[in-house]
């Protein structure tokens, strides 16, 4: 289906807290961009039909923090491969993160990505500038001449900003530039070369530890420096309870601090490096399924008072939106001992059955999930995304919220298989994403009728 169509998505749930909307109805996209929503009066447009009986219909995802692999590493990504997980996974909108090769730190890289994703893509792509040269931490990047090219923020991911003057220049400038910094933070200095959480988990299995206090001292200086530079601050993959605390106390004081989390610290515990699946416990035997380098992630998986903060706070908007921080990479990569593995989960495909189940479990609303997925990360960009308003883009996610499937990483699109989930059932899943109203995934056949 191409964009200029008319598309019916008929008797869903439509759920878009962009506008404040929860009801059964029919939402109409014509030309790209949406036509109108119906509740009572339905629709009388003729096009193509989707019957959306039972499921949700939501604005796009958006995902602010994805690593597409492109260039430089396209045997773990390719920006082809990483949008069609992106559409697989109800994604209508990704943030590209710049630790490619070479590093997204000029005008030709950004060029290259964004030009790419519009002739390759299955979904719309943004990009991340590097806030240092080579992302390594000694010199700025030219932020202005990236922020020309269009990129949304800027971040060093998978690296920390350590230098505090770095910091702080970079905070200041974010200020004119009206960008926000995005801190991977991890003072190396405390995670040093550490293998995992530490906690009784890391103790058991003879792992070095990386303490909570490796991401919350940064963190804690990233604050403080935002305050002093005025700048724009937000921090990437948040993942410890001392981290939701200190955003919350920013926030109160007026800073301009923002934070997200990823689907796996908001449900994963580092109990999964055991291979458990979250089922086993303190005292469960050590299995052959232990040491899972599918479950080693850059901040790692935490104990499960880290994941009930982040859950609260993604309830009560301290956790401003959800990023999937889909991290691809090779097999090979990932079959070897923990210490050598690389740090890194395939995110794209399992993100929203992973995050259903705080819903099922009654942690947090449908409409919140929807609102950090959605309309949270559009304000966070500034894009006119993540609501079905009339006249918007017509970027669309249908999603059956109590399908069950059983996770196969073998049948991912993405070409990173590095999922801790795979054979875990996981409940809600993605029927349909449309983007600027060409349909860009279909899980089963749509009718025609009018
Ligand atoms: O686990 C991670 N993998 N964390 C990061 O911050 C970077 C990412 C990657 O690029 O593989």
């Amino acid at each position: 289906m191409s964009e200029g169509e008319t598309i019916i998505i008929k008797g869903g749930r439509v759920v878009d807290p962009g506008q404040d909307l929860d009801m059964t109805a029919d939402v109409v996209l014509a030309d790209g961009v949406v036509k109108g929503i119906y509740g009572r009066r339905r629709t009388r447009e003729s096009g193509t039909v989707i019957d959306a009986t039972g499921l949700v219909v939501s604005p796009g995802f958006i995902d602010l923090h994805c690593h597409l692999r492109e260039p430089g590493f396209e045997y773990k990504e390719t920006i082809a491969s990483g949008t069609l997980a992106a559409a697989r996974g109800g994604f209508t909108a990704v943030c590209a993160m710049p630790n490619t090769n070479p590093v997204m730190d000029s005008r030709a890289v950004v060029d290259f990505v964004l030009e790419r994703a519009l002739s390759e893509g299955f979904v719309r792509v943004m990009a991340i500038g590097a806030v240092t040269r080579g992302s390594l931490g000694k010199q700025l990047s030219e932020m202005g001449e990236l922020a020309q090219a269009g990129v949304v923020g800027f971040s060093d991911d998978g690296h920390p900003v350590s230098d505090d003057n770095m910091m702080r220049q970079a905070l200041s400038y974010s200020t004119s530039l009206g960008l926000p910094i995005i801190n991977h933070c991890e003072a190396l200095d405390l995670s040093d070369g550490g293998d995992m959480n530490e906690g009784w988990v890391s103790n058991r299995l003879g792992l070095k530890g990386i303490p909570n206090s490796a991401e919350e001292a940064m963190v804690a200086r990233d604050i403080l420096l935002a305050e002093t530079t005025g700048g724009r601050l937000h921090i990437a993959h948040a993942s410890t309870a001392g981290t939701v605390e200190m955003v919350r106390r920013a926030k109160e004081r007026g800073l301009s601090v923002t934070c997200e989390a990823t689907p796996h610290h908001l449900t994963l515990g580092h109990e999964a490096v055991l291979g458990d699946r979250g089922d086993g416990g303190q005292f469960s035997p050590l299995t052959l399924a232990a040491y899972e380098t599918n479950a080693k992630v850059a901040p790692p998986l935490r104990s499960q008072e880290d994941v009930d903060a982040l859950v609260r706070g993604l309830a009560d908007g301290t956790v401003d939106f959800i990023a999937t921080d889909h991290a691809p990479h090779a097999t090979i990569e990932k079959v070897s001992t923990f210490s050598e593995a690389a740090n890194g989960i395939s995110v794209l495909e399992t993100a929203l059955g992973s995050l259903m189940a705080l819903v099922h479990e009654g942690k947090l609303p449908l409409p919140v999930l929807i609102e950090r997925l959605t309309a949270a990360p559009a304000n966070f960009l500034g894009v006119g995304l993540g609501s079905l308003k009339t006249g918007g883009p017509a970027d669309v996610t249908i999603f059956d919220p109590d399908a069950e499937w059983v996770v196969d990483s073998t049948e991912f699109v993405s070409k990173g298989k590095n999922t801790p989930l795979d054979g875990a059932t996981l409940k809600g899943r993605v029927v349909a994403t449309i983007v600027g109203g060409a349909v860009r995934y279909d899980a089963r056949e749509s009718g025609s009728a009018g």
